[in-house]
């Protein structure tokens, strides 16, 4: 059943609406691309922006128990030798002698190129860390390494925000910032890339409760993508098996989403023990322990890691939300994206370019602004331009009629149903925000009246 509605959902098609639209453009595409780079454009930034800022509402505004921070993406050389990734953040490597692309020999089976069937090279580790040079000077001593992942800047922080914000055990930091990767093996547009994003959260418990904490976060993450619209099917968890789990991890889960490419990571939750607080003690030689008031001990909190990918997240909401549906003898694309993660919330959309039209749609279009995203378009008839905002998955179109000279009214309609409402322009603002935050469409507008409801493209 899920299989089928992944089959649904081409990855070709939904990289060409990135790429019509103004979601996603291959990076530096006018000098031939950078592989695995890719630049968000105008909805693509707005669609990225409602995905952090919902994550950050949930994760961390509406709770006591998170602060967030923002670290520096370069950070001291010793961090990465403390955190292990120095030494075991590394992919087994092998190229091809005929052909000379080269591989992740754990991706596949059999020792020959999946390619070309060429013989490899021996295997050999590659540490997938993205090395530059502090200063002007070009030397081995002034080697730094681009973070690829944000966790060490929480957990070099541990003791900076104890301090400074006085949170008591269990409590947790948030990050939400870039990472980089020097992946051997690219693709499937964002999945996969060099440079991308992560929302990071490090749970700091007391050892014993780790367990508990653990399934805790499971609930936590699945219930964000399902309460944001992801289908139910279209997610599972999966728990790694002791010979995949990474270096400082005593349990792992992925969440996996079906993508069009089959089931694939799309956050990952780990339980990373004391290991990170304990490496980083020992050789920066700081205290990063906790006094526990119950026990009366210094103790070293362990943690449970929800980390997602933005860009995942990005492509998953893009997939699930994608649909075609028969339109007379045409075909209706649309995103049925949740309201708060669409990058255009509401178009305005006169019927005539006429002054008198214009201006009143012109008025709304300035007021609208201040509150949401909106967009304004008077070209080509009604009908594509309603085609053009389903296809980016804007929530409400409103529409400014001759009529609404003489009544104050204007037509509001829904994406999803297409339904039509008429409603009083001073009401428009209420109305909007009412809907948006996912009230009834057929709800009475505060002192309003029986509204007609139309169908309709
Ligand atoms: N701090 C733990 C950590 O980084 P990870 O499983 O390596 O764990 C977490 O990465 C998440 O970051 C993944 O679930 C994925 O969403 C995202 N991610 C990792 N590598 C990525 C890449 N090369 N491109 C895009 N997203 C990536």
């Amino acid at each position: 059943m899920s299989e089928e509605a992944a089959a649904n959902v081409d990855m070709e098609k939904l990289v060409s609406l990135c790429r019509r639209r103004g979601f996603v453009f291959p990076s530096s595409e006018i000098y031939g691309g950078l592989s695995s780079c890719w630049d968000y454009g105008p909805l693509g930034v707005e669609l990225k922006r409602n995905i952090k800022d919902a994550w950050w509402r949930t994760m961390i505004q509406e709770r006591d128990d998170m602060v967030g921070i923002d670290s520096s993406i370069l950070m001291h050389p010793r961090i990465w030798q403390a955190s292990g990734h120095l030494e075991g953040f590394s992919d087994p490597l092998a190229e091809c002698k005929s052909c000379h692309q080269r591989w992740r020999t754990d991706q596949f089976e059999g020792d020959h190129c999946p390619d070309c069937g060429g013989e490899l090279t021996e295997t050999q580790m590659f540490n997938l860390m993205f090395k530059t040079f502090m200063g002007p000077v070009e030397e081995a001593a002034n080697t730094v390494y681009l973070r690829p992942e944000t966790a060490q800047g929480i957990f070099v922080n541990f003791q900076n925000v104890v301090t400074t914000t006085r949170k008591k055990l269990p409590f947790g930091i948030a990050q939400i910032g870039k990472s980089f990767r020097n992946e051997i093996t690219t693709g499937n547009f964002i999945f996969r890339s060099r440079e991308f994003e992560q929302m990071e959260i490090e749970f700091f418990v007391k050892p014993g409760t780790d367990k508990e904490w653990f399934d805790y976060w499971l609930k936590e993450c699945l219930d964000w993508y399902l309460k944001l619209g992801i289908r139910k099917e279209h997610l599972k968890l999966r728990q790694h098996m002791k010979d995949e789990l990474a270096h400082y991890a005593l349990d792992c889960y992925d969440i996996d989403y079906l993508f069009p490419m089959g089931w694939a990571e799309l956050e990952g939750i780990a339980n990373r023990g004391d290991f990170d607080l304990s490496q980083h003690a020992k050789h920066s030689g700081k205290s990063l322990s906790y006094y526990d008031e119950e026990s009366k001990e210094q103790i070293t909190p362990y943690v449970i890691e929800p980390s997602a990918g933005v860009d995942r997240a990005f492509l998953a909401f893009l997939c699930d939300a994608y649909a075609e549906e028969p339109d007379k003898d045409e075909t209706r694309v649309l995103l049925h994206l949740h309201p708060d993660l669409a990058p255009i919330k509401v178009a305005i959309l006169p019927l005539s370019k006429k002054e008198n039209v214009a201006r009143v749609a012109k008025d709304l279009y300035a007021e609208l602004r201040h509150h949401w995203v909106t967009g304004y378009d008077d070209a080509q008839s009604i009908g594509r331009r309603y085609r053009r905002q389903d296809e980016i998955g804007t929530p409400f179109c409103v529409t400014v009629d001759f009529q609404s000279l003489e009544d104050g009214q204007v037509t509001v309609r829904e994406r999803d149903s297409m339904n039509q409402i008429r409603v009083p322009i001073k009401e428009l603002k209420t109305t909007l925000t009412a809907k948006l935050s996912g009230e009834d469409l057929f709800v009475l507008p505060p002192g309003g009246q029986i509204w007609k409801v139309e169908k309709g493209g």
